[in-house]
Formats: structure tokens, sequence, C-alpha cells
């Protein structure tokens, strides 16, 4: 391919530049040490991904509260208390020239039982999805006071990223996850000023990003991860996702990364529950050029991108940057390769059978890699979907019981 979009610099709003238009999307590792903080492992990983060429490094989900986690495994910076761990991260990740922006996540009722940390999201209405093996935690409808302690744990956490040394903070409100729950109107059915109307339901994502922007530093990247669709009958669809669009508009985001799909609706993974026809690559193509027309700041679209020439036509379409996320777990370095000239692509998951596994098995499987990436191995390709479930189900739990141990010191401590 002769002048290839892909290693073209993105100018972005902020005034800083990204050297390509690829980025590695989020991908919680689950690899955060016993105090939660990234450790050595973990930043193993990260250097794969440095020396592997994106422009643009976003780390997995890093938790703004304590009692609310993603995963056991996961990072969280709610004080400044292992700030020199997280330099060492962020230093790791911009070593060979990329951004690192770290993604900052609520997981609202998207928090699994055996946790026994607390579930609180817009409305008391459980996630039950037995056919995942996955159980949720019974949530409870936020107060006043605990959504103010969210805009604020964004803002505060987005600090102490800047102070670590990171270029910049992706707020999640995407895929279920808090602030994607407040936007839906079948997970949020309170009648107060945070829901109802879209206005309503948007408003704590506007607080977060409006509280971000407001005290980061000129230059600092803000950005917000948001679903096209949930892929769900009721649920936020694309009329509403290009309203929100609409009202981010004015906030000064430095790029607005589309993907979509909730864990009830796993189209992130090219499963949506409602049989959506998506595209074989780059999923949500179609409804990102729809968005295009509404967005005044750069699109990255995320989701099924594997190959150079499905990367390209998104950017040819006018998107401004790719994410990609299982892809590079597999081949780290293929941004490299790519511009090598290389038209590497990595295969798609594949059960024994050849058909598709679950998007749970997916997610597993992948998250197997990045244990072995972190191990400082080749991520095998033929990571076997069930045994990779049957591995992380004993790991989850191993986690959660630390974590559970960990969070009773800390409450015992009388640290918040
Ligand atoms: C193991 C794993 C962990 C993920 N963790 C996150 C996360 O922390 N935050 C997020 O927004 N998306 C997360 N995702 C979703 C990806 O960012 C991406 O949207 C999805 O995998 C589709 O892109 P892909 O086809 O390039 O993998 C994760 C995906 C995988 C496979």
């Amino acid at each position: 391919m002769a002048s290839s979009l892909l290693f073209q610099p993105l100018l972005l709003p902020n005034g800083t530049t990204l050297h390509n238009r690829i980025a590695r999307a989020a991908m919680d590792s689950a690899l955060a040490d016993a105090n939660h903080a990234p450790g050595s492992r973990q930043i193993r990983l990260y250097q794969r991904w440095a020396e592997g060429g994106a422009g643009l490094i976003i780390t997995g989900s890093v938790m703004i509260q304590r009692h609310a986690l993603s995963s056991p495994g996961s990072a969280l910076l709610d004080s400044d208390r292992y700030l020199p761990q997280f330099a060492r991260w962020a230093g790791v990740c911009r070593s060979r020239g990329a951004q690192v922006w770290m993604q900052l996540g609520h997981p609202g009722r998207q928090m699994l039982a055996g946790m026994g940390g607390c579930a609180c999201a817009p409305s008391a209405i459980p996630l039950q999805l037995p056919e995942t093996g996955m159980e949720f935690a019974a949530p409870r409808a936020m107060t006043e006071a605990e959504i103010s302690e969210v805009i604020a744990g964004f803002a505060r956490s987005a600090l102490l990223a800047e102070r670590a040394g990171f270029d910049g903070v992706q707020i999640d409100a995407g895929h279920g996850h808090l602030l994607s729950q407040f936007l839906s109107p079948l997970s949020n059915r309170r009648n107060d000023q945070w829901g109802g109307c879209l206005t309503n339901r948007a408003r704590l994502l506007l607080d977060c990003v409006k509280a971000v922007r407001e005290q980061a530093r000129p230059g600092f990247g803000v950005s917000v991860k948001l679903n096209c669709s949930d892929f769900i009958a009721g649920g936020f669809d694309s009329q509403e996702a290009a309203q929100v669009i609409n009202m981010l508009n004015p906030l000064g985001l430095d790029l607005l990364e589309i993907t979509g799909g909730t864990y009830a609706s796993p189209a992130m993974f090219g499963q949506p529950a409602d049989h959506t026809a998506l595209p074989p690559e780059a999923y949500f193509l179609p409804h990102a050029q729809a968005l295009l027309a509404a967005a005044q700041m750069p699109l990255q679209l995320t989701g099924g991108i594997r190959s150079r020439a499905g990367a390209e036509t998104a950017l040819v379409q006018g998107v401004a940057m790719v994410g990609l996320a299982t892809a590079l777990a597999q081949q780290p370095d293929l941004p490299r390769r790519w511009q090598a000239g290389e038209s590497l692509q990595p295969d798609n998951a594949t059960t024994a059978d050849g058909a598709p596994p679950s998007a749970v098995a997916m997610l597993m499987q992948t998250t197997e890699r990045l244990g072995q990436m972190a191990a400082g191995r080749q991520p095998r390709s033929a990571v076997s979907p069930q045994l990779a479930m049957l591995s992380s189900q004993i790991r989850l739990r191993n986690l959660s019981s630390r974590y559970r141990q960990w969070l009773a010191r800390q409450d015992t401590s009388g640290t918040h």
C-alpha cells in the first residue's frame, strides 16, 4: 500500500499529535498487584504494546472507587499512595513515542457477586445473565451524594493520572458500565434529574467530562468511550448516541471512541443479542458513518478490526483513529509490522469445531493471552476457549478472595 493513512500523524484538538492512527483499545488485564496498583507483570505487558508501534495506548479500565471494581484484579487510582507505580506504568507506555491515556471506569451493577463489594447503579435492577455463567451483585440505587462522589471520583483520578505522567484519560461510558447504565432507559428508571429524558440520563456523563476537563491542564487528552447503540430492544440506540454526541460537542473532547453492546448484548465481540447484522470487520463502521455528521471531535472506531485493509477502509470513511484490542493481544507488534509492509492479520477466535466461541469465552481467551504476554511469553495462537474459561474462573475466585480481604483491611483501617 503506497501512502498509508494509518501512519499519518493526527493533530488533536488539544494541540498535541499522535504519531499514527492506531490505538490500542482498552483491555483490562486483571493483573494489578495486591494493592490494586500496576505491578511488574502488568508493566511488562504494556512494554510489548509500547514496542509494538501503536500511536496511542489506552490502558485497561482503572477504577475510580475502591468499592466498585470491574474485576477483582483491576487497578484502582483513588489516592496518591501508589503513584510511583502508576508513573512507572506511564513511562513504559510512552517510551517509544506513543501517548498513553488512562481509561477511568466504574462498573455500576456489572460487578461479580463473589467480590463482596457494594454494587451501586442508577436503579436497583439486577443484571441477570445465567447463560454466561457469571453472577452479578444485586445493586441498589445510588443516592444524590453517591452520584456527586462519582463525578468527584472521575475528576480526582484524572488529576492523579496527570500527576503520574499520563498524557490523557478516557472516561468509559460504554459496554453497560455505570455511565452507560445511566444512559440506558432499561437500567435507569430514576425519576429525578438523573433519569427519564435523554438530557437527564446523559447528565452524569456530561458532568464527569466537565469536571475532568475543567481541572486538566491544556494539552491533557480527554476522551469518552461511547456505545453507538446497546443493540438491545428499548436500550440506548443510535439516534440517542447522535444526540449525546451533540451534547458532548461543546465540552472540548480530544477523541470520542465509538463502540457498541453490553454484557447482555455483546456486539463489541460481534455478537449482538438483537441479531443486528454487523459487518465481519469494523463492526460499527455503518453506525460511525451516521455519527460522523454529528461529531465535531475526531472519532475512534473500535470493534472487530483485524486487517490493515479493514483499518484503512475505516479511515477512508472519515474516522480519525482505529482502535484494536484482541488483535493486539494476539500480535502486539501488529502496527510496526503493518508499517514495515507486512499484511499480517490475526485469526478470528474459533472453537475446536471451527465455530466462534461465546463472547465470554472470547474474553477469557484474550485474558489468558494477556497473562502469557505478561509472563514474557509469546501469546499462544491456540488457546482453547473452554480451557481459558476454566482457568479464568479459578483465577477470578482467587482474586475475589484477595480483594475481599483487602477491602476489609481498608475498611477497618479507616482509609476511605
Ligand atoms: C480481555 C479484554 C478486556 C477488555 N477490557 C476493556 C476495558 O477495560 N475497557 C473497555 O472499554 N473495553 C474493554 N474491552 C473491550 C475492547 O476495548 C474492545 O472494545 C473490544 O474488544 C472490541 O474490539 P476488538 O475487536 O479489537 O477486540 C476489553 C476486551 C477484552 C477482550
